[in-house]
């Protein structure tokens, strides 16, 4: 086994080699630049480790490492347009950077690179990875579509946001680790397992990366702060505020998020309070523990070293504690 810091260097190293320069330049150059731009890897380190939690060798799991990367990338790239988003990693989103047209057709063949990359597999193992991106993929659409719902409704349920979460960001956290599993051909249960091991972890990540969204530190964030209050999104901090609040405050949260101002600063500070004196900020972090938690309780009937569960478990802990 690595570190998961020697698993992220030699995802690099990969991903350095697979960009090549292509034409046309107008749709390979903002497929380079989102790829290079960074980003924690973090879901490609989960496939490589994964692989070899099941006693398999990481260099097999690269390729279906970088199809969720690419996967991952290109989600951002036209997440990015619908969220409207000027900054992505502390720079310019792609369609910031060009234009509309190019974030939607880069993004596009992305999504078709992330697919060829399973090709380079054996048929058993090609049509598993396969089965299992194609019904994530639709769950990742599916959760966007959700997500964007919900930014027009005012009856959203608890229920109903942990379905979108689960769908638009948990899922393929699962699947990145599964197919790191199906790489090293581990059984059926064991793939089960992991899927929902990454899963839970998915959850308490995506309840953390709207908390950031609200209180990160915007000169370390990489992205616009506040940008899902001036969306409207319809996040667990939210939710909970709404939930904790009395009528008169419910009111006055609920016409901020009917509203898009032009000036956005006084809405954001004002529902960054709502949050706070709510107890909804207290309440989003314990959610983000207990699914971690959640995650956590689910390793201890799987198959694995004790290593292997310490590792993941090391990795569950930084995501919980993470400021980016
Ligand atoms: C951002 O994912 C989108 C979510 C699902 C929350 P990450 O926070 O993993 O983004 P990068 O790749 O590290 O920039
Ligand atoms: C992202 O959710 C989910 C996908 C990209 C599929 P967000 O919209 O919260 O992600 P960020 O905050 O822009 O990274
Ligand atoms: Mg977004
Ligand atoms: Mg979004
Ligand atoms: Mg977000």
């Amino acid at each position: 086994m690595l570190s998961t810091e020697n698993y992220r260097k030699a995802f690099i190293e990969y991903l350095d080699e697979y960009s090549e320069k292509k034409e046309p330049r107008n749709l390979y150059e903002p497929i380079e630049y989102i790829l290079r731009l960074g980003g924690k890897r973090l879901r490609p380190v989960l496939t490589l480790m994964t692989a070899e939690i099941f006693e398999g060798n990481y260099n097999k799991a690269l390729n279906a490492a970088l199809a969720v990367e690419v996967f991952h990338n290109f989600s951002l790239v036209h997440d990015d347009i619908m969220d409207d988003a000027p900054l992505r990693r502390g720079k310019e989103t792609v369609h910031e950077k060009w234009d509309l047209n190019t974030g939607i057709l880069s993004g596009d063949t992305m999504l078709i690179m992330a697919y060829q990359l399973f090709e380079t597999y054996e048929p058993k193992i090609f049509q598993a990875l396969a089965k299992l991106f194609s019904k994530t993929a639709l769950e990742v659409c599916e959760g966007q579509q959700y997500d964007v719902d919900f930014e027009t409704r005012d009856d959203v349920t608890i229920a109903e946001y942990l379905k979108m979460i689960e769908y638009k960001t948990a899922v393929l956290v699962g699947a990145a680790m599964q197919m790191g599993a199906i790489v090293a051909e581990a059984s059926q249960e064991c793939q089960t397992a992991i899927y929902e091991f990454g899963k839970n972890l998915g959850i308490a990540f995506q309840l953390q990366d709207d908390y950031l969204d609200a209180f990160g530190d915007p000169k370390t964030f990489g992205k616009q702060v506040g940008g899902d209050i001036i969306e409207n999104k319809k996040t667990y901090l939210y939710l909970k505020a709404l939930e904790f609040s009395n009528e008169d405050d419910q009111q006055q949260l609920q016409h901020l998020f009917s509203v898009s101002p032009t000036d956005t600063s006084d809405k954001i500070e004002t529902v960054k309070q709502f949050f706070v004196s709510t107890g909804s900020a207290e309440a989003t972090k314990k959610a983000i523990e207990t699914y971690t938690n959640k995650a956590f309780s689910l390793l201890e009937d799987l198959k694995v070293s004790e290593e292997s569960k310490s590792m993941l478990k090391q990795f569950g802990e930084t995501l919980m504690n993470r400021n980016v």
